[in-house]
């Protein structure tokens, strides 16, 4: 049997309601507790919703001033200043536009002379903060969540990873439209990283994600779609878009 409340399934009928919809909900949230830990994604799926957030900040509806934030991965190899990597995206879309304090703007460096250290010193971080509170999250269309692509075996911690062909073309557009040009590998939060978030909101739009939006809901709990953990937290929010929806929409009118 499903659990009764999570994952809740929102739709919307389109991104740019979505996005203002949850760009409202974190609003709500840093003004009930302004010290907020956020996790957050990079991707297409969230720039509607970090332009919500920015707009919500110059009218003053969302205050940042105290608030902290945890990137859920970044590629190997690559400085953060490198056009390419996903500081710069979180730059250009949302640190350069909102009241965040530079010391609690939290990345992985991409660049650390030691990966595996580095991811240590992540989990630390993260801990030191007092967990997170609210975990934003895109997904692959190969279920991937931060950058932990499906396997045998998943990593429960930040750890280094290889990415896979399908993942590289999809950050193509980072790194000038070439798909060899993305790293192969990058830094990730894990598994348990992201499953210890008192409460998650996944984001997806577009039809490309209907099929792995219906499996992350009511598929197996599988290795091979890491999305689908989300069926154990206790605290999880899907908001889709109706093309990204079609898959759930079609299952139940089988129901
Ligand atoms: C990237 C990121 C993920 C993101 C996913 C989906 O590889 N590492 O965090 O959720 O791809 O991206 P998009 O939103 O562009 O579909």
């Amino acid at each position: 049997m499903a659990h009764p409340a999570s994952p809740r399934i929102t739709i919307f009928p389109n991104p740019q309601a979505m996005a203002s919809a949850v760009a409202s909900q974190i609003a709500e949230r840093l003004r009930v507790n302004p010290r907020l830990v956020l996790g957050l994604p990079t991707g297409r799926t969230p720039i509607p919703l970090y332009e919500r957030l920015a707009a919500l900040a110059a009218e003053q509806r969302a205050d940042f001033s105290r608030a902290t934030t945890f990137n859920l991965d970044e590629f190997l190899g690559i400085r953060a200043d490198h056009p390419g990597s996903f500081r710069t995206f979180m730059r250009t879309h949302l640190f350069s536009r909102v009241n965040l304090c530079a010391d609690r703007i939290h990345f992985l460096d991409g660049c650390a002379s030691r990966p595996d250290d580095e991811c240590g010193r992540y989990e630390q971080s993260i801990a030191k903060a007092g967990g997170l509170d609210l975990q934003l999250l895109g997904v692959g269309t190969n279920g991937h969540i931060g950058f932990n692509e499906p396997a045998a075996e998943l990593q429960p911690w930040t750890h280094r990873v290889t990415l896979t062909t399908e993942t590289r073309a999809a950050n193509a557009e980072l790194f000038g439209g070439d798909p060899s040009a993305v790293p192969g590998e990058a830094l990730t939060m894990g598994m348990a990283t992201i499953l210890h978030a008192r409460s998650i909101v996944l984001l997806a739009s577009g039809a490309s994600k209907a099929s792995v939006i219906e499996r992350v809901l009511h598929g197996p709990i599988t290795t091979e779609l890491p999305a689908s953990f989300l069926q154990l937290h206790p605290d999880v929010e899907i908001v889709l878009d109706e093309p990204a929806a079609a898959g759930v929409i079609a299952s139940r009118g089988r129901a």
